[in-house]
């Protein structure tokens, strides 16, 4: 079965699936299983400790994979910012050859990738971010909707709306990404103008993640209802599960006066990895996005992969086909 877009050709993958930059969850395993799945893995440079060690973990995904895959960097307002530029500097001397941006002021990071002939996937989640980060000089664009786990900006815009309206106005070969889990969110993206899709909470329900299996049947569990949208008061939203964790955190912050430190010591990074190694739902916030509510099954990347292109291929030639036929 074949689908061919833009993004297959420019990517150099069978099919136009991609996993985006997972914090703790993208590691070589996951990385590697979506690449020999015919996808594009990518690996997450800061759930790396340092860049060494990011060297060393791109060098393990090669050892699992003979076929492209990516390195996210995410770029966050953070007190204690991580050396971005001693991560970039790793991915450039590896030999990466995609890398996919996401987050504040990507400028001078996608200006060096650029430079060394690395294709750029940039991430945003506004139709005018997508445009100037065109400008910029990025090679693709990924385009979030506010389904999305993560951070789905302040404008609120879902997906039916965002991806054309970003197609409308982009040149550069386009990844839907938000709420999409299946055959029908691919073909969909596909007739709103994008060449691709993105997944991040789907690919943290299969075998190979490297998640506890607590998290997994998390996903499989809750249904599209269960998320909350944490970090609304100070601009800087982010979707996630609903647990008790991120319940507390709406509740605190809904307070008129509340700040940053009254809810720091429930979302720190290290309770968030404390939730996916050990598999205490309630021990801190688990990143998961609307479409938990499309997720029934904890397949293998290639069963799940080999179902969303053929169950996308029969929509395009036969649901579809017999509207106009
Ligand atoms: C557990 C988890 C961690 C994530 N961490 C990051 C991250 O570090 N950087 C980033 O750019 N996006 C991150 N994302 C967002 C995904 O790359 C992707 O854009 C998003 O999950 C797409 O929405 P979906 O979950 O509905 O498929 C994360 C998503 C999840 C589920």
């Amino acid at each position: 079965m074949k689908l061919k877009t833009r993004i297959t050709e420019l990517l150099g993958i069978e099919y136009p699936i991609v996993q985006g930059g997972m914090m703790w969850v993208g590691r070589a395993e996951l990385a590697s299983a979506v690449s020999n799945a015919g996808g594009l893995g990518i690996l997450t440079a800061l759930t790396q400790p340092s860049p060494d060690a990011l060297r060393a973990e791109i060098e393990r995904c090669r050892a699992m994979t003979d076929k492209p895959f990516g390195v996210n960097l995410t770029i966050l307002p953070s007190v204690n910012p991580p050396p971005y530029a001693e991560y970039r500097k790793a991915i450039i001397d590896s030999g990466i050859k995609i890398v996919e941006t996401a987050g504040h002021n990507p400028r001078e990071h996608v200006e060096d990738f650029k430079a060394n002939g690395i294709t750029v996937l940039h991430k945003c989640t506004a139709a005018r971010h997508a445009l100037s980060a065109q400008r910029m000089g990025v090679d693709v664009i990924s385009i979030d909707g506010f389904e999305c786990a993560g951070h789905p900006g302040e404008d609120d815009i879902p997906g039916l709306v965002l991806i054309p309206a970003a197609a409308d106005k982009i040149t550069l070969p386009m990844l839907a990404s938000g709420g999409i889990g299946d055959g029908r969110g691919l073909v969909a993206a596909l007739a709103l103008g994008a060449d691709g899709i993105n997944m991040g909470t789907r690919f943290c329900a299969t075998v190979e993640a490297p998640i506890h299996p607590n998290v997994k049947q998390f996903l499989v569990d809750n249904d599209e209802r269960a998320t909350n949208l944490i970090f609304r008061s100070l601009k800087n939203t982010g979707r996630v599960g609903k647990n008790s964790v991120s319940d507390q955190v709406v509740e605190i912050l809904q307070q008129p006066d509340a700040t940053f430190e009254d809810i720091a010591h429930l979302v720190k990074g290290a309770e968030g990895r404390t939730v996916l190694e050990t598999g205490d739902l309630e021990a801190g916030l688990i990143w998961a996005g609307q479409v938990q509510g499309l997720i029934h099954d904890i397949p293998t990347c290639a069963e799940l992969i080999q179902r969303i292109v053929e169950d996308a291929t029969n929509i395009i030639k036969g649901r579809l086909q017999r509207f106009v036929g």
